[in-house]
């Protein structure tokens, strides 16, 4: 005869075998996968924990909880992502977005004055700035590119999911190559992990695609020639918005100094890392 088991201990072998396999926040990761399982929210597994769980149940929850084990992100097994108070799909496609760049979203939401800015995301992934940004601001012209077709192709699957595929232009393009016209606003978060730091990075980092994690032997290469690209499509006092890696905020800095910019500051993300780095040209 096998075992039943309820909501509650299943929660809990999942944490122990979760543990076991150095998962991070084991609990939270358990509960989220047997949310999912059951179509139910998280904080509704609370209310259910002596609930017997049947086999149907439990075998697609067991081949979910093996992958997370290995390593998979979360992410990818839930196959959707909060981003901003919206919810994007998320797959191997494009990068999985991280709360920084959400920090990075609502400093920017804060320096936009005029609701009808043109805004331009360079290396939009997923399309979380860009469709986060039309979400607040409707009446924004909104373009978004990037290199990868993949990335291109879910961008507007969530476009379309959260009814904005009118909203914003995705276009493929290396930085600023194939962009037309002038922006208020630039804003990027490119690949900015040197090659070199590959081994440094967790298991479920190397799940994102490459092109949206390494830039060269240095890190910073993309920013720096994005920050060279960007006077020629900024509008006169146009500001441009980076999100860079650790320890590149000191050269970038002096880069937009060089370059000509005015107004340059930089802010730091929850952990106190100098991640964000502000300037206007013209
Ligand atoms: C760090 S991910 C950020 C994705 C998304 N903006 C986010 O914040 O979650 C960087 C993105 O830049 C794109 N990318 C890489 N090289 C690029 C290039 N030369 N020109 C345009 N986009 C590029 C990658 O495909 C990837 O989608």
């Amino acid at each position: 005869m096998t075992k039943t088991k309820t909501v509650l201990e299943v929660l809990q072998s999942t944490t122990a075998y979760f543990k076991k396999h150095n998962v991070e926040n084991p609990r939270l990761n358990a509960e989220h996968l047997l949310a999912h399982v059951l179509g139910r929210k998280r904080i509704e597994l609370y209310l259910e924990f002596e609930r017997v769980l049947t086999e149907s149940e439990l075998a697609p929850l067991r081949e979910l909880v093996k992958r997370r084990a290995q390593g998979e992100p979360l992410q990818h097994l839930l196959g959707t992502v909060e981003f901003c108070g919206l919810t994007f799909l998320c797959d191997k496609r494009a990068m999985i977005p991280r709360p920084e760049t959400e920090q990075l979203v609502e400093f920017v939401k804060s320096e936009i004055r005029n609701p009808k800015s043109e805004i331009l995301d360079v290396g939009t992934g997923s399309g979380v700035i860009a469709l986060s940004l039309a979400a607040k601001f409707p009446e924004a012209q909104i373009v978004a590119v990037d290199i990868s077709d993949d990335a291109l192709a879910l961008a507007q699957e969530n476009a379309s999911r959260l009814d904005m595929a009118d909203q914003v232009r995705f276009l493929k393009s290396h930085l600023l190559e194939n962009v037309e016209g002038v922006f208020d606003v630039i804003v990027a978060n490119l690949p900015y992990v040197s090659t070199q730091d590959r081994h440094t990075l967790s298991r479920e980092v190397l799940h994102d695609p490459g092109v949206a994690v390494f830039a060269s032997t240095r890190g910073d290469e993309l920013v720096r020639e994005l920050i060279a690209q960007a006077p020629s499509r900024l509008r006169p006092g146009g500001m441009l918005v980076l999100e860079i890696g650790i320890g590149q905020s000191e050269a970038l800095l002096s880069t937009l100094a060089e370059k000509n910019y005015r107004d340059i500051y930089s802010k730091t993300d929850y952990s106190g890392v100098t991640r964000f780095l502000f300037a206007r040209y013209g």
